[in-house]
């Protein structure tokens, strides 16, 4: 059996890594097809040197561009690849324009596809993010569900429930898998000068919240409240699209908020778990710092990680200066341990038991 997994952004690296990793130790014939959707170092490369992952065997280069070019250009790559390579099966993960690209193109050969991290469901289709996930949910053979709720999310739009199977997030595969390796290995709150439980980490990148500048300018004024109040700096390691749109608009990044290039993941993860609490639009951090007993505060109206806000780890406060400080004061008080809500740390053994 071949499989070809294809990614294209940092999450998706970070949450294929330990299926990478699987297959490696099942000596499985499989290769990475990059889309180069993410392609800056920090975003893209340090994380193929840190996980110890093999280069890919196909790099599309795309790009940053807009939504249809950017997908179109891919799709096109994509096929031609998976014409001339042709695997038995094709894994995606996530939400990207890498992933509806990857799922329609696999579809259309007829090539079994299966949806890592199937069934999210916000409900907002102003996300880009929401539309390319129901997509490729509804066109895939094989829809790895992380819990019972998305499951459930996908029974409800008529998705036949053999096709579905409940396995847990491959983060948290992930997470267990690097946690140990940061701690050997990097010493990030010496290196930039915190103490444990002194500071908070905040992510923001969503192009609904950063392209539109009252709610950016809100996140950053949240910021700035929140400084005020803790006296403890905001920890902001901040995407490529956030630095581009701060620039644009003319905004000052305020005292107190500790605007930092992004991280490479042994380094972003030991930071996590050393927050006073995450503040972000993330939802891999959403996932992440419940994991590690962190509490978090999304800066967003809805969530596809229902789960994280049902057992107290997360609440949803939008971009409203006002209220990110009341989540905040909310959650700031202790860290807790939520157990395997997304998983063991198996999620990836169970997903290539069942393609297999
Ligand atoms: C993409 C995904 C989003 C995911 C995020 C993870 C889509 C529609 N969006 O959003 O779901 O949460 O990745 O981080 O697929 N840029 C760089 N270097 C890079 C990549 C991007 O400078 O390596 C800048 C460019 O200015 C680019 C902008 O970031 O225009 C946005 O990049 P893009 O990949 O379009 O979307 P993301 O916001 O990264
Ligand atoms: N991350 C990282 N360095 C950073 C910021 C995030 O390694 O500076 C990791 C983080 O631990 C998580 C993933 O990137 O696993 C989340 O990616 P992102 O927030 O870009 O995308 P989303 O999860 O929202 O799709």
């Amino acid at each position: 059996m071949k499989i070809a997994i294809i990614l294209g952004t940092r999450p998706e690296i970070i949450k294929m890594s330990p299926i990478i990793r699987e297959c490696e130790r099942r000596g499985l014939d499989h290769y990475i097809l990059h889309t180069g959707q993410h392609y800056s170092f920090e975003m893209d490369s340090v994380f193929f040197e840190e996980l110890n992952l093999p280069t890919a065997r196909y790099n599309l280069d795309v790009g940053s561009s807009t939504h249809g070019r950017q997908t179109a250009t891919m799709l096109a790559g994509i096929e031609d690849i998976l014409m001339r390579d042709v695997p038995d099966v094709v894994l995606v993960q996530g939400d990207t324009n890498t992933v509806l690209a990857g799922a329609l193109a696999a579809s259309k050969l007829h090539i079994r596809l299966g949806h890592v991290e199937a069934g999210l469901r916000s409900f907002d289709r102003m996300m880009p993010e929401e539309t390319n996930r129901v997509i490729a949910d509804h066109i895939s053979d094989y829809l790895f569900a992380p819990t019972k709720t998305s499951r459930q999310y996908l029974l409800d739009e008529g998705i036949h429930d053999e096709r579905i199977f409940v396995t847990g997030n491959t983060i948290v595969d992930a997470v267990y898998q690097n946690l140990e390796i940061a701690k050997e290995k990097v010493d990030v709150l010496e290196r930039l000068g915190l103490s444990e439980g002194g500071y908070f980490l905040a992510t923001a990148h969503r192009a609904e919240n950063v392209d539109d500048p009252v709610k950016l300018g809100g996140i950053l004024n949240g910021f700035r409240l929140v400084y005020e109040e803790f006296g403890m700096p905001v920890v902001f390691p901040a995407h490529p699209r956030t630095v581009k749109m701060i620039s644009e608009f003319g905004f000052d990044v305020p005292s107190g908020t500790r605007m930092i290039e992004p991280l490479g993941y042994p380094e972003f993860l030991q930071l996590e778990g050393d927050a006073r609490c995450v503040l972000t639009d993330s939802g891999g951090l959403q996932e992440e710092a419940c994991i590690l007993g962190v509490r978090c505060v999304t800066l967003r109206d809805n969530t596809e990680r229902p789960e994280t806000v049902d057992v107290g780890a997360n609440v949803l406060v939008g971009c409203d200066s006002e209220r990110i400080i009341e989540g905040v004061r909310k959650m700031v008080e202790c860290r807790d341990d939520w157990g395997d809500l997304y998983g063991d740390g198996t999620a990836s053994e169970r997903i290539i038991n069942i393609i297999g």
